[in-house]
């Protein structure tokens, strides 16, 4: 379903203490924003905390990767079902991060969201071009063709309930945002590309936007018509900066 949703991700930032005054202060004021989801997702390690801080404030948790296998010998992974253990709403998948450093490639994210899914979580799906696709002329073609091997693999109904988020690489911890009318084209393409499949689910699908944004830059992004909210890394570990891009995302 369309929400509004501001999501937290915390990449390998944190530590117990740190993390408890954030966890308890986004806890204590997410409350009084209507309308507005909050989620933060949050290293491994640190899951029972936030469940154990988040879990009566309406404030979502979740993880930033998984492993796309049920369980075994697999030294090292996580799987859905622990995610689910500790009761994650939200598994972000495909982030740049994993697709340049860790050599994810469109197939693999896509089997990872259908494996989120089937443990009744939402996948937050993360696609985006590079700079150097962008100044080649290629993002409608490669952010069609990641959300397009995604599509393959759960369907249009499987896509109903995943959040999309479109982070263009260049602007992820470079301080360099998208314009709001840059986001907001690559976001009108992705829901036009949808609708030729569904309408329904075209119309209903939450897609944020994730690149620097700040508390500065937030409204003018989220204020887009197909822009229903951001994934914010680094302001998201500043509970000031945090707690007013969730407030800048009320309609
Ligand atoms: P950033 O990161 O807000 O620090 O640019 C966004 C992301 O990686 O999800």
């Amino acid at each position: 379903m369309r929400q509004r949703l501001v999501a937290g991700n915390w990449k390998m930032f944190g530590n117990s203490a740190r993390n408890q005054l954030l966890l308890e202060g986004v806890a204590g004021q997410a409350a009084s924003i209507g309308q507005v989801s909050c989620a933060v997702c949050v290293p491994f390690p640190y899951l029972h905390q936030a469940r154990s801080i988040l879990a009566e404030s309406g404030v979502g948790w979740g993880a930033q990767n998984v492993s796309q296998r049920t369980e075994g010998a697999f030294t090292g992974e996580v799987s859905v079902s622990m995610l689910a253990d500790f009761g994650c709403r939200y598994v972000i998948v495909g982030h740049s991060e994993r697709r340049s450093l860790f050599c994810e490639g469109d197939q693999l994210v896509a089997v990872k969201a259908r494996a989120v899914l089937e443990q009744q979580m939402t996948p937050i799906v993360c696609i985006g071009e590079s700079l150097d696709e962008r100044e080649g002329g290629m993002t409608e073609a490669v952010v069609s063709r990641q959300l397009g091997a995604v599509i393959e693999e759960i369907g249009t109904a499987g896509l109903h309930k995943s959040v999309v988020a479109y982070e263009p690489v260049w602007a992820i911890g470079t301080g360099k945002t998208a314009t709001p009318e840059q986001a907001q084209a690559v976001h009108a393409y992705l829901r036009n590309v949808v609708s030729e499949q569904d309408a329904d689910v075209a119309r209903d699908l939450t897609m944020l936007y994730g690149g620097s944004v700040k508390a500065a830059n937030a409204a003018a992004l989220f204020a887009m018509e197909d822009i229903d909210g951001g994934l914010i890394g680094g302001a998201s570990l500043d509970l000031n900066e945090f707690m007013s891009i969730c407030k800048a995302a009320v309609r």
